[in-house]
């Protein structure tokens, strides 16, 4: 965190990211969030983990799948890494400092900001009329996520950047509204080899739990034959080998994300990724690619597989994350039911 971003803050350095409990976690999750997430903690941050479930509910969704989606995701974060121990991992709407933060915030937010929002451009698209109020005021529950608990830092994907502007932006004008240095301006930490991965049949796209393509991604719970029969499909060009150097990525998405993946999983750069690769056939790269993606991801599907089939001990770390996200929060909206200038009893 820089200075001059805040100047007078002065509480304790904290972490927090929440995923939507929608579709199949994929190799983007896992390169943009989850795996930035364990590495935070392995550094010593401390860190509060969420799976938003009241953002998920501002699209249609199946009532029923709810519970084992949320599950998946707890069992996620486990299998990469998160120890519930150490971290704290919850579902949003377990702690009611998310949706009582959000009304004040939505009292601090205005509706120009909101309205430049790409995401929600994104998702309504022709049909902002007839979207859900919720999905319009959906980057203000995110600021108060976040602000529930003064976190400073907050690892996400690049699609996150607009969001996490607008919650500095909501948490400056609450300070400077009621003269207080109260919340600390979150810092989106999104630098990193896997901040934007693609789609693999289209390289301008991302990577995405949406694209009714399954082959457009590869799910954490993939088993290791679909994984590499989705790299072997994955789209290239007809522009000949893989490229010596960066510079050959020109009018190359598909490559240039190939190799981007392939980067972030072996923590290598694009150069080194192409000094061995360069001048070599797709028939050498992707059978490398994906024998490199098995060797990741095949213990976190089988640990998922595993908390999955034992939902007892995902639901503990549910439960007890829950009572130590509260005992953060609470205290933090108390003192700002008191800033805003309620009556206390
Ligand atoms: P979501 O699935 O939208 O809840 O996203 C959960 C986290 O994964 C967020 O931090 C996103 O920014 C990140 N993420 C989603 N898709 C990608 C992608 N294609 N590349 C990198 N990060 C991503
Ligand atoms: N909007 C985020 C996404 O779609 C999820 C999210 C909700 C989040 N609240 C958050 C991420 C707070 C970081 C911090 O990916």
């Amino acid at each position: 965190m820089s200075e001059q971003d805040t100047p007078t803050y002065a509480g304790p350095q904290r972490v927090f990211s929440g995923i939507q409990p929608t579709g199949n976690l994929h190799l983007g999750n896992y390169l943009g969030a989850l795996k930035k997430f364990t590495r935070l903690q392995d550094d010593g941050w401390d860190g509060i983990y969420c799976v938003v479930d009241l953002h998920a509910i501002t699209m249609p969704y199946d009532t029923g799948a709810m519970v084992s989606q949320t599950r998946q995701i707890a069992a996620a974060m486990i299998a990469c890494g998160l120890d519930p121990k150490r971290s704290i991992i919850f579902a949003q709407s377990s702690v009611r400092a998310h949706t009582e933060l959000c009304w004040v915030f939505n009292c601090i937010a205005r509706m120009g900001w909101l309205e430049k929002m790409t995401q929600f451009k994104d998702k309504a698209g022709k049909n902002s009329e007839r979207m859900s109020v919720g999905l319009f005021d959906y980057p203000v529950l995110q600021a108060a996520d976040i602000l529930a608990y003064k976190a400073t830092h907050v690892p996400v994907g690049e699609d996150q950047q607009q969001h996490l502007e607008l919650s500095r932006d909501i948490a400056a004008r609450f300070n400077e509204q009621y003269e207080a240095d109260f919340f600390p301006l979150p810092e989106a930490l999104i630098e990193g080899p896997g901040a934007r991965i693609m789609s693999l049949k289209d390289g301008t796209k991302k990577m995405s739990k949406s694209d009714p393509a399954e082959n457009s991604r590869i799910n954490l719970i993939d088993d290791a034959d679909t994984i590499a029969k989705k790299i072997k499909k994955s789209k290239t060009d007809m522009l000949g080998d893989m490229p010596s150097d960066t510079g050959g990525f020109e009018g190359r998405p598909e490559v240039k994300n190939l190799v981007g993946i392939y980067g972030a999983l072996a923590g290598m750069s694009d150069d080194e990724v192409l000094a061995e690769y360069g001048g070599k056939g797709f028939g050498v790269f992707k059978p490398a690619l994906a024998e490199l993606a098995v060797e990741h991801l095949s213990p976190i599907t089988a640990r998922m597989r595993e908390l999955m089939d034992n939902p007892d001990e995902i639901d503990a770390a549910l439960r007890d994350g829950a009572e130590r996200a509260k005992a953060i929060a609470e205290p933090i909206m108390e003192e700002v039911r008191q800033t805003v200038g309620f009556w206390r009893p």
